[in-house]
């Protein structure tokens, strides 16, 4: 969704801005823009399209790029649309009437129909169709009987229902950044004798090592060597820095042609590094327990639970639903998986005996978000699971977080967060087991000894890349596929599914393999290859059933199958082998060769790989 940078200092002020854009790209956005102090005036410069649209016009314009040794100060911003079509009007930084302030935003603002109509019966002219377009004429508007733009902004936010981040720069104050933050995140980077303000961590971590985060409802000044927090009501704020590891490489690739298949092929070494924070090296130490180090879950909070709900939203959930089987399984507490969005429904059903667990990547999902807060009103306790620990779900969590380290995926599309989710399913599944003794120390010991293995088989999988790029290819003509599992594999048929569609744009669909015949069925051609997922193990007879109902109807037939195993090389048209693997732990396993066949199509439809259309990493209104 839409990026925020904000620079004040003094050093050149364009490459920061545009650095600090591109490393915001992988959020999504089809505009991008720039405001900064030139002369006298705030310069504008803003272009629909990708971020060479807005660099080629810089280029042309004589946009100066502010003298070094000056205070140079401006903000930057990537749009992904909402309100109004992606163009050169609509895209940010937007203005007053007058001029004097420009405005740069992320998130969502809820009246703005309301605001616009009263600001339209006061006179004032609107340009663009944008919501935020709205909150820069509103302060300034609100500006002419303010004592100060900060009075000014205040009154403003105050007038404004929806989550907004917001960048604001100000004519007669050409040495200042203001940010807003309510609900979508706003981060400020701290260095010395200058300040940077971002969407995210990862951006800020470019330049510098120490940030705050602008929490809900709070204002920040930003000058060069100050950053001054407010309230929404205009009363100070006191915060301490928090140190993040500078980092410049994450937007390289590497030598791989994406960041996504770089991401698919780092999975082993994130799994492993988890493993190996958490669970000892061998079973033998009997005192091997899992330790988790962010969690402060008291044993008879633990022993008391009586129920697990699970609120996530897309591959989060995928991940979430996997946790339930493994949840169950080894803890027998009633696990329940809900889409985050969906969550309104079943608030009443928490006590203080339920357990929620939030799981985002980015952890700042809104639909999340906001559910988490729901959960947490009703005094259950909650553990968060997310690959960012500068977030706000982090920030929710703060006892209970387990950070899955997955490094950052800039890929739009999630692979290896997603594998390091359910890494930290696992664990903590195993954990609470061992604490409230709920599965036998023997059986707990096998399924790490399983877990051990994993590093080794995905990086064996993972090898396999170009043979399973062959065997796609000749699908990659289909306008529908249909993918299936059972058991811990269903939800990899759904997760399989989410990623053709977004990276290659096809149509796909995700089924329990049972419920084929209770409909889906129907659809089933020469022209929709069924993809099957057989697993020796539980489900594995029912799976290759449900497959020979779908060859009947002449549906193409892919399967994800273990070595040597001779009735599915039978049976299917193609199969992706994966080295064998019990079935509990086969959902690591299974879905490389499924992120591989959808990466391999998309590449080969030429698709933009790293940034799908329409869609945004971060998903920051509800
Ligand atoms: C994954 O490929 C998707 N882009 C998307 O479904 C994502 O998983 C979802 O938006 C949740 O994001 P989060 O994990 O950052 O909360």
């Amino acid at each position: 969704m839409c990026g925020i940078i904000g620079y004040v200092g003094n050093k050149e002020i364009i490459p920061i801005l545009l650095e600090g854009l591109h490393s915001l790209e992988y959020r999504g956005y089809d505009s991008s823009g720039i405001a900064i102090h030139e002369g006298n005036s705030l310069n504008v410069v803003k272009a629909a399209g990708k971020l060479n649209c807005l660099e080629e016009i810089l280029k042309n314009n004589g946009t100066k790029n502010g003298k070094n040794g000056h205070v140079n100060c401006g903000v930057g911003h990537t749009r992904w649309a909402t309100h109004g079509e992606a163009s050169d009007i609509n895209a940010h930084p937007h203005f007053d009437r007058d001029e004097k302030i420009a405005v740069v935003h992320n998130g969502i603002i809820r009246n703005y129909q309301e605001v616009r109509e009263n600001l339209l019966k006061a006179g004032v002219h609107f340009v663009s169709e944008t919501d935020t377009e709205v909150i820069v004429q509103l302060i300034s508007y609100n500006f002419k009987n303010s004592k100060s733009l900060l009075h000014a902004i205040c009154t403003s936010v105050n007038e404004l229902d929806g989550s907004f981040a917001l960048g604001i720069l100000f004519k007669q104050e050409p040495d200042k950044i203001y940010a807003v933050r309510k609900e979508s995140p706003i981060i400020i980077g701290m260095g010395e004798n200058e300040n940077y303000l971002a969407s995210d961590s990862a951006t800020l971590s470019l330049f510098v090592n120490k940030i705050i985060r602008l929490g809900d409802n709070e204002i920040a000044e930003i000058t060069k060597d100050k950053v001054k927090l407010y309230s929404f009501k205009g009363e100070e704020i006191k915060k301490s820095p928090q140190t993040v590891t500078k980092s410049n490489d994450f937007l390289d690739k590497k030598g791989f042609k994406h960041h996504l298949i770089k991401e698919i092929s780092e999975q082993a070494d994130v799994i492993s590094n988890l493993l190996s924070n958490h669970l000892s090296a061998t079973s033998k130490d009997k005192s091997a327990r899992v330790k988790l180090d962010y969690i402060n879950l008291n044993p008879d909070l633990l022993k008391n639970i009586d129920r697990i709900l699970i609120l996530a939203c897309g591959t989060a959930y995928h991940a979430g639903l996997i946790g339930k089987f493994v949840l169950e399984n080894l803890t027998g507490i009633p696990t329940e998986v809900q889409f985050a969005s969906e969550f309104l429904n079943t608030k009443s059903l928490l006590t203080k005996k339920s357990l929620v667990i939030g799981i985002s990547q980015s952890g700042e999902t809104a639909d999340t978000l906001s559910a988490v807060k729901k959960a947490k009103d009703t005094g259950t306790t909650f553990v968060a699971i997310t690959n960012n620990p500068h977030s706000e779900l982090a920030n929710l969590a703060k006892d209970h977080l387990l950070i899955s380290k997955a490094g950052i995926e800039v890929s739009v599309a999630a692979t290896k967060t997603f594998t390091a989710q359910i890494t930290m399913l696992y664990l903590l599944a195993i954990y609470i087991a061992e604490t409230i003794g709920s599965k036998k120390e023997k059986s707990l010991d096998l399924l790490k000894q399983e877990l051990r293995l994993l590093p080794q088989l995905i990086d064996q999988t993972i090898l396999r890349a170009e043979q399973y790029q062959e065997q796609v290819l000749k699908y990659a003509d289909k306008p529908d596929f249909v993918f299936i599992g059972r058991g811990i594999n269903y939800p990899i048929a759904l997760e399989a599914a989410l990623k053709l569609k977004e990276l290659s744009y096809i149509h796909a669909s995700g089924y329990a393999s049972g419920e084929m015949k209770h409909g889906p069925i129907a659809v089933l051609d020469p022209k929709v290859p069924v993809v099957s997922i057989v697993v020796p193990g539980e489900t594995y007879d029912r799976v290759l059933q449900n497959s020979m109902e779908a060859k009947s109807r002449h549906a193409p037939m892919i399967a994800v199958a273990v070595d040597g195993d001779k009735k599915a090389d039978s049976i299917f048209d193609t199969v992706l082998h994966i080295p064998p693997v019990i079935e509990i732990a086969s959902p690591f396993l299974t879905v490389i060769p499924l992120q591989f066949l959808a990466y391999y199509i998309a590449e080969h439809l030429e698709r933009d790989i790293d940034q799908p259309r329409n869609l945004a990493k971060s998903v920051t209104v509800e």
